[in-house]
């Protein structure tokens, strides 16, 4: 694979990864909803990932990707002004959510209804920014961007693994990362037996 096509690929798969994270997220506040216990700590944990690695990486390398895209193509400034103020608010709502769970598995007095309003909030700003980035910006990066942007971007960016997604996975994650495995299980379970019907 070139260079070029792995760092859409990569781009692309990032956001497979965060929309398992989103999903596991939803799963929590359905089973809050339904007034049964969610997993206040696998809440943390995906949350915590998430002002720790999108926050810290990714957002940040489309930052620049999106600032080059601008220089090349002047008519994308509404939508690269958008997701970079998205960045910026997905970052401080992020905050606010790590915060108040980290309350609740700490036994503070938190209002939990509030955990789950913020929680469906930041879930669907981040898959319509998702969205919004498929739909608009990864096909103009792939029609603009040249290896050797791609070469500056990551010289540009402080890179950091991905604490739960890398290769070299860090401890905290063990827990949510066995979660994802048996989820991906269960889902391989269902498409098989709906096969069979
Ligand atoms: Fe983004
Ligand atoms: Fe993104």
């Amino acid at each position: 694979m070139s260079h070029l096509s792995s760092s859409i690929a990569l781009w692309r798969g990032e956001h497979v990864n965060f929309a398992t994270l989103l999903a596991l997220l939803e799963d929590q506040l359905d089973l809050f909803h339904q007034a049964k216990k969610p997993d206040y700590q696998m809440m943390l944990d995906i949350m915590f990932y998430m002002t720790h690695y999108p926050d810290v990486l990714h957002h940040p390398r489309e930052d620049l990707a999106f600032a080059r895209i601008l220089e090349l193509e002047a008519t994308s400034r509404p939508i690269v002004d958008d997701l970079a103020e998205q960045h910026v608010r997905l970052k401080d709502f992020g905050g606010v959510l790590v915060r108040s769970l980290e309350n609740i598995v700490d036994g503070s007095i938190t209002p939990r209804d509030r955990v789950e309003v913020l929680g469906r909030a930041y879930i669907a700003e981040f898959r319509s920014h998702m969205r919004t980035e498929e739909e608009a910006i990864l096909p103009l990066a792939a029609k603009l961007l040249s290896a050797a942007d791609w070469a500056a971007i990551g010289v540009a960016i402080r890179h950091i693994d991905d604490p739960l997604f890398g290769a070299k996975g860090q401890e905290r994650y063990a827990s949510l990362r066995q979660q994802i495995a048996r989820e991906a299980r269960a889902s391989q379970a269902r498409r098989l037996s709906g096969v069979g019907r």
